[in-house]
């Protein structure tokens, strides 16, 4: 069968909805149809209703409700795909959508090798099982209950060269060559034997998230090392995109918070204590393809590595893959245990609970663990600390997040948090502080701060009436015309509409006038401003007044292009990330050129005052 829609239609005639939801939970006849407590919420009478004619299923409670692909999708938290296929297995209708030979093969072969890892994994299951073995005493001595063993599948490799491999290739019909394929034997490049790679060790499957065994992880049951061995990356077996436990983990992700842990023991006694909402990235740095994964199932994080300094270089690592992926994150204080294993042995169930609800924001972890390599005694180190805690603090994107580290950062170095905010918003704070006192672009919030003067606004208000206010002079008189035009140009000037109606007065004859109607192509507001500001109070004949609204104009047009060149420059350090050294230089030249308006300004000033 190969047409989807006809795929869904045959399941649903062959999946009795009732029976299927029957499998899950109790339900009760009731006429017709049936009822149930609710498996999406708690309930205490039964609201959840099952209709056998039109073969879907409504809670009256919390309004979840569909046909019985839904009702798979939401139980066993798959994709459309996987539960129609989940479904179509189960009431045997074969499907084959649409796909290509070499496809097929590849699909076929993966079900091959699906088989021999589900294969091996019994047979470890049972060599650990059936006889007295050490691996079944080394589980045992870790804790481990027999429950938690079968849950989890964990086998026993024998302390033979080829026990596993006789088994598939003589009991089980399979080659040496898929045996290499699947990691699971080696060929000795001395003898050309065969040999298998697991060998005495206690063994761990390796599950995707629907619980289909892929690979394996071996450890040994003593201290010599490696410690694990584990399986390669196979063609049905990618470390990059899978996560051990999410199989178990994604049912009882209601609350769409995970736990992240580094090792199969950490995950597996975590899952014994009841905690069952953990994942595992196996040793190896978490990748985005994994937090990519963590997020169809999760919004939140909780990072709970080994509490060593290794383990705290990979949680700072994971914390930044986690956050791309769009992750809410924070961190496991395990005190004084080495690893969450040990820790909910320690303390129990209850513990770790309450470290969970204890778990530290993903940017006080960093502030602190920063923290522990300066020595604040000292005053440089105070600086040298601030400067990269201020790095971590620019991370964030809440202004209200960012103002409570400001004073978070502020109080462990006993800094003031002005002090804390220059360092933060660069040099543009300064600006930002002197606009806000002027009073004159006072719609700025922090968020705006931070990304910093989002968009400086041509000149309003007091500094655009003066410009305008020296083109009306232009326009009106002639002979102050000639005096201007000496002392300024276009690139003083801050509105495009000023820019346009000086390039007419230039050409206009000495004595010509110029009038409103031969004005065209200006904005309605810029022309309604130039009509009503009066030049009653200007005295005319006193040039040095007009010399002062020359200088009023200029220093402006300066005070503008600087916030521009700062706003560029502030973005140049925002994008740190991509920073290489052009930004890096663009970055410098701009601080020269701002260096060198400024100087302008000063110029200008000195001149202003000596007038
Ligand atoms: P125990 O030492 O038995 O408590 O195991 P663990 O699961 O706590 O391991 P640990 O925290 O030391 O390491 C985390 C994970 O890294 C393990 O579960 C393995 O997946 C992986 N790992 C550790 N050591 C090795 C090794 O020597 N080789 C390989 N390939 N992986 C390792
Ligand atoms: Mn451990």
């Amino acid at each position: 069968m190969n047409d989807m829609k006809e795929i869904i239609d045959e399941i649903k005639a062959r999946c009795d909805i009732a029976s299927i939801i029957g499998e899950y939970i109790k339900i009760q006849p009731s006429g017709q149809n049936y009822k149930a407590l609710c498996p999406f919420h708690v309930e205490k009478t039964p609201s959840f209703h099952i209709s056998t004619s039109k073969q879907v299923y409504k809670c009256f409670g919390c309004g979840e409700g569909g046909d019985v692909i839904n009702f798979i999708m939401k139980m066993e938290n798959l994709d459309f795909m996987d539960a129609v296929r989940m479904l179509a297995t189960r009431c045997g209708i074969d499907i084959n959508l649409n796909i290509d030979e070499d496809t097929k093969k590849r699909l076929e072969l993966s079900k091959r090798y699906q088989d021999i890892h589900t294969e091996a994994a019994r047979f470890y299951l049972s060599n650990l099982m059936s006889t007295k073995n050490k691996g079944y005493e080394y589980l045992r001595n870790r804790g481990l209950d027999d429950k938690t063993i079968k849950r989890f599948g964990l086998g026993y490799s024998l302390d033979s060269w080829n026990s596993l491999m006789e088994y598939l290739i003589n009991n089980r019909g399979y080659t040496e060559k898929d045996l290499i394929e699947c990691g699971l034997i080696g060929k000795s490049t001395k003898t050309g034997k065969y040999y298998d790679k697991f060998r005495n060790r206690v063994m761990f499957p390796i599950f995707d998230y629907r619980g289909n065994v892929i690979g394996f992880g071996g450890r040994v049951l003593d201290d010599s090392l490696p410690k694990y061995l584990n399986s390669p990356d196979t063609q049905i077996f990618n470390k990059r995109y899978n996560l051990y436990g999410l199989n178990f983990a994604r049912k009882n992700l209601t609350t769409r918070t995970v736990i992240l842990v580094e090792g199969y023991m950490d995950l597996i006694s975590l899952y014994q204590y009841g905690i069952q909402i953990a994942v595992a990235t196996l040793g190896t740095a978490l990748t985005s393809q994994q937090a990519n994964l963590i997020k169809r199932y999760a919004d939140n994080v909780i990072i709970s590595y080994d509490s060593d300094e290794a383990g705290v270089k990979a949680t700072i690592r994971a914390i930044d893959i986690l956050v791309e992926a769009g992750l809410s994150v924070k961190v496991l204080d395990l005190k004084d245990a080495k690893d969450p294993d040990e820790y909910v042995r320690k303390y129990k169930t209850e513990g770790y609970k309450d470290a969970i609800k204890e778990a530290v924001p993903r940017i006080k972890f960093k502030i602190d663990k920063l923290k522990l390599s300066f020595d604040l005694n000292k005053d440089e180190n105070k600086i040298k600390f601030a400067k990269s805690a201020v790095d971590i603090i620019k991370q964030i994107k809440s202004p209200v997040e960012i103002d409570y580290y400001i004073k978070y950062l502020s109080k462990i170095v006993q800094l003031d948090e002005d002090a804390v905010k220059r360092e933060i918003y660069g040099k543009s704070y300064y600006t930002k502080k002197s606009l806000k006192k002027d009073n004159k672009f006072n719609n700025f919030n922090t968020k705006e701060e931070k990304l910093n003067i989002e968009k400086v606004e041509v000149a309003k208000n007091g500094e655009e009436t003066t410009e305008i206010t020296l083109i009306k002079m232009m326009m009106k008189f002639p002979f102050l015309r000639e005096k201007i035009l000496l002392k300024i140009d276009e690139s003083d000037l801050l509105l495009k509409d000023s820019i346009n109606i000086i390039k007419v007065l230039e050409k206009l004859d000495p004595e010509e006038v110029l009038d409103f109607q031969k004005l065209d192509n200006i904005d309605e507001s810029y022309l309604n401003t130039l009509k009503e500001i009066s030049l009653e109070l200007i005295d005319i004949n006193n040039f040095h007044e007009i010399e002062e609204t020359i200088r009023t104009v200029k220093r402006n047009a300066l005070k503008n292009k600087i916030e521009n060149l700062r706003k560029h420059q502030s973005e140049l350090e925002q994008n740190r990330k991509k920073m290489d050294d052009s930004n890096k230089e663009a970055i410098k030249e701009l601080d020269i050129e701002i260096m060198n308006i400024a100087l302008k300004t000063v110029d200008l000033n000195k001149r202003l005052r000596s007038l």
